[in-house]
């Protein structure tokens, strides 16, 4: 019989090994002492955070600044002329020119459009964007429902859309095929490109350089970067992109429900708003029968800004800009690195691999995403729900499911056309579960998987633990594993448990 292949058995040995493996890993030591001081809640909680690409997690001293900045002043709506409105406009500028600064925009050429998340952020782009007849909407199987939900714009309006595929092993975009696609732009016609700069699915990064060729093509791009922006420099000035969504909680935690279109002016100018609200025109009649939008974000900020949490969105970016992109990158990279390289030497003693990769199995041109099918000795599918499951009881935070990005899972799961068609030729809409369960009766596929994504504050425990618990599916059948157990969720807060 084949030997099972083991993970380290202790800890230390394990690190020692990821030491030599990944001796860089030492120079972001930094980030350790503040995970002790400023993340300390994860340790106290004993949880083991692995859901980065689900949601950032804040520093305390966010919090605090944030805190100190509401406690000791007061701030009203801003955009008018009394000292409390023109203290929070003073804040808002502020905070929009340090989000510009942040992503070395180049002077004058972007704005930064707040919204509530990214997917506001794409609604703005999807909603305005003049699509007609004989116009072009391109965008990759690998994306986000946001970006997906835009070809309902296209469609609406009598424009044509056209998925660009990615290819297995690695999920991603052929040089060929992108080549040949990029030829569909009519010229003169609005042609509109969209690809995330990393795959909120399997961490896999699409080539920026894709930007300038899609330009000379004639398109406007739109690259998402809700996924890439926590753990990535996203450098406006090189890669001159026209529309860039993407949502703060991913990148520092706090605040939720702020977000940002990051807009080249050119671009902005092309769009054509469907509305127009409260903040967003110079004038408007009601006898006359009209409006002017005004230029530049104004015209895209319905209504009152999340003015309290605008601040907040600053101290987060300064935040990282302290800790430092490039020593988050490198650690994230130096803990996926040992995760991928771990998880794939782990074997059944059938010899069987413990997991599928969906996506790149190496470090190169990819971020801290990893997603897998766990497999049983026999090579069999583990349901991820059951998976998921085992991992909460561990306190262990991962993720399961389509991740709502049906094109990249479609690609892994090997699912086709016909087979997907099946599913919306009916008249009622089915559930996720229903989708899930006759995929596996019908068509023997799965359509959801488990995704593990580390981010600023992991360190190398969180992804031992991880190791850890897929060891134990070791040598095990699909069987013995078991099915999902009926209970609900778990609510428990640390003051319930108090
Ligand atoms: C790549 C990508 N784009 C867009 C989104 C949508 O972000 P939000 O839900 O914050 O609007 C997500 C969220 O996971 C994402 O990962």
């Amino acid at each position: 019989m084949t030997q099972t292949t083991p993970y380290p058995s202790s800890s230390n040995a394990a690190y020692a090994g990821f030491l030599h493996a990944y001796p860089t890993y030492t120079s972001t030591g930094a980030l350790d002492d503040l995970r002790a001081r400023e993340y300390a809640r994860l340790d106290a909680t004993g949880q083991i955070y692995l859901d980065y690409t689900g949601g950032g997690l804040y520093a305390e001293r966010q919090l605090r600044e944030h805190l100190d900045l509401l406690s000791h002043n007061v701030f009203g709506n801003p955009h008018s002329h009394n000292p409390t409105s023109q203290a929070m406009t003073c804040l808002v500028d502020q905070a929009r020119a340090y989000v510009l600064e942040f992503f070395n925009a180049p002077p004058g050429e972007y704005v930064a459009i707040f919204t509530q998340n990214a997917s506001a952020a794409l609604k703005l782009v999807g909603e305005a964007y003049p699509f007609g007849p004989g116009d072009h909407y391109l965008l990759t199987f690998d994306n986000h429902n946001s970006v997906n939900g835009i070809r309902e714009y296209a469609r609406l309006k009598g424009a044509q859309f056209t998925y660009l595929p990615v290819v297995e092993p690695e999920l991603r975009i052929d040089p060929a095929t992108l080549d040949e696609y990029l030829g569909l732009a009519v010229p003169g016609a609005h042609n509109l490109f969209a690809f995330p700069a990393q795959s909120n699915f399997n961490g896999v990064q699409h080539p920026l350089e894709m930007i300038t060729l899609a330009h000379e093509r004639g398109w406007d791009v739109l690259v998402d970067a809700a996924a890439f922006a926590p753990t990535n420099r996203l450098d406006l000035a090189r890669w001159l992109p026209d529309f860039v969504p993407l949502s703060f909680y991913k990148m520092f935690g706090y605040p939720t429900g702020m977000g940002c279109l990051l807009a080249r002016h050119a671009a902005l100018e092309k769009l054509v708003r469907p509305w127009y609200a409260g903040g967003t025109i110079t004038i408007s009649s009601v006898q006359g029968d009209g409006h002017y939008l005004v230029p530049g974000e104004a015209g895209f900020e319905d209504g009152t800004v999340n003015y309290l949490n605008i601040p907040a969105v600053e101290i987060g970016l300064r935040h990282l800009a302290s800790v430092g992109l490039d020593a988050i990158h490198e650690r994230v990279m130096c803990l996926t690195g040992w995760l991928i390289e771990s998880l794939s030497a782990l074997r059944h003693g059938t010899g069987q691999p413990l997991v599928k990769i969906h996506g790149p199995a190496d470090l190169s041109m990819r971020g801290g995403t990893v997603t897998v099918t766990f497999l049983d000795r026999d090579g069999q599918a583990l349901d991820d729900g059951r998976v998921e499951q085992l991992a909460n009881w561990e306190q262990i935070s991962l993720r399961t499911g389509c991740f709502c990005n049906p094109g990249a899972g479609e690609v892994a799961h090997g699912l086709t056309p016909e087979i997907m068609r099946t599913f919306f030729q009916r008249s009622h809409a089915p559930s996720f579960q229903e989708l899930r369960g006759e995929m596996h009766a019908r068509f023997g596929r799965d359509v959801s998987a488990v995704r593990v994504s580390v981010g600023l504050a992991s360190n190398f425990a969180d992804v031992d633990a991880f190791l850890r618990f897929a060891a134990g599916f070791l040598d095990r059948t699909a069987a013995e594993i078991g099915d999902v157990e009926a209970g609900g969720p778990i609510c428990s807060t640390e003051r319930d448990a108090a």
